[in-house]
């Protein structure tokens, strides 16, 4: 088999034909619940939502299993997603000619490829700008049509009115955080149903480890609790940590802590370690870069503070 074959095996094998085959694994209590039933109000009364919270509690995830249900619901609505930054351009999301196409065939339909936007546009799906505030202003105005008049101008080609069921989410990190653009006052005004997520609450956020722990991933909820307390903690020390530890923090600490069980419960560990010790280890690894401190702190004395706080000395 040659190269090219082996790519396209492999690449058949993998492909995602429709969010519906896909599957999400989503915890809906507390604050998501309540996130998804406003995303469904937004959805009914042709408003376009924004959800807004720092990264690592569960925007993306939300989005995509909401996404999943309207596909459900009404066949073969795509999903798509873009993330925005300084460097994203209209023709990202909107779409761009092939240049080889378009020197033997000119500004024709032929030579476009469609972008993101445009084909959630035309199919009636999910777009999801996730980070839109970090886009620039100009990016930014290029969005104002297809969320106000749900229509989008193509360069050489003409106007589109989007497919009824198209819908547009926005999501972006609080502004306070710093690296983000604002958001344009224009877009502003057009966002009508404004959704908090937050980090969720204890019962929650455990939850939410436990379903993203592989089945044969066990840890005891003694474990569980003090995961929690020292993913917490980052949350709690406002004076040295400008961003604390995300959900995804406490989800890669169950699974390594996860990990030594199973290897000493099938002997393969030398020595035997303390739970205590194991997470004294396995924060360290997990937190370096899972938090941003406050300019001038050291991540590394933040954490040991944590970990003497938490798990003692
Ligand atoms: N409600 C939830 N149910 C299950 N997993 C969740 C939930 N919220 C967050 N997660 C998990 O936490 C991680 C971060 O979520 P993500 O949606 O990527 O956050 P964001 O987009 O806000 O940065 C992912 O691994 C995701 O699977
Ligand atoms: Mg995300």
């Amino acid at each position: 088999m040659s190269d090219k074959e082996r790519f396209e095996e492999l690449f058949n094998k993998h492909l995602i034909k429709d969010i519906t085959e896909e599957n999400i694994d989503i915890v809906l209590t507390g604050q998501y619940g309540k996130a998804l039933e406003l995303l469904r109000d937004a959805e009914s009364t042709g408003l376009f939502p924004a959800l807004v919270g720092p990264p690592g509690v569960g925007k993306t995830i939300l989005c995509r299993y909401f996404a999943s249900l309207r596909a459900k619901e009404n066949k073969n609505k795509s999903f798509y997603w873009l993330t925005m930054d300084e460097s994203i351009k209209p023709s990202h999301f909107i779409g761009s000619f092939d240049p080889a196409i378009t020197l033997k065939k000119g500004f024709t339909l032929e030579a476009f490829n469609s972008g993101p936007l445009l084909s959630a546009m035309l199919e009636g799906g999910t777009f999801l700008a996730n980070e839109i505030n970090r886009a620039t202003e100009y990016s930014q105005n290029t969005l104002l049509e297809p969320l106000e008049e749900a229509s989008i101008g193509i360069p050489h080609l003409g106007r589109i009115k989007a497919d009824d069921d198209f819908f547009f989410i926005s999501a972006m990190n609080p502004e306070e955080l710093s690296g983000t653009h604002r958001l344009s006052e224009a877009l502003k005004d057009r966002i009508k149903v404004w959704i908090k997520l937050t980090y969720p609450e204890k019962a929650t956020e455990l939850d939410i480890i436990r379903i993203n722990l592989p089945e044969h991933f066990f840890v005891e909820e003694s474990e569980l609790e003090l995961i929690y307390s020292i993913i917490n903690e980052t949350r709690r020390n406002k004076i040295d940590i400008e961003i604390p530890a995300s959900i995804r923090a406490g989800i890669a600490m169950a699974k390594l802590l996860a990990r030594k069980r199973s290897l000493e419960k099938s002997g393969q560990l030398k020595e035997k370690k303390s739970v205590y010790e194991y997470l004294s280890d396995i924060s360290r690894n997990v937190l370096l870069g899972s938090i941003k401190p406050k300019p001038g702190v050291k991540a590394e004395n933040i954490i040991e503070n944590i970990i003497h706080k938490t798990l003692g000395a």
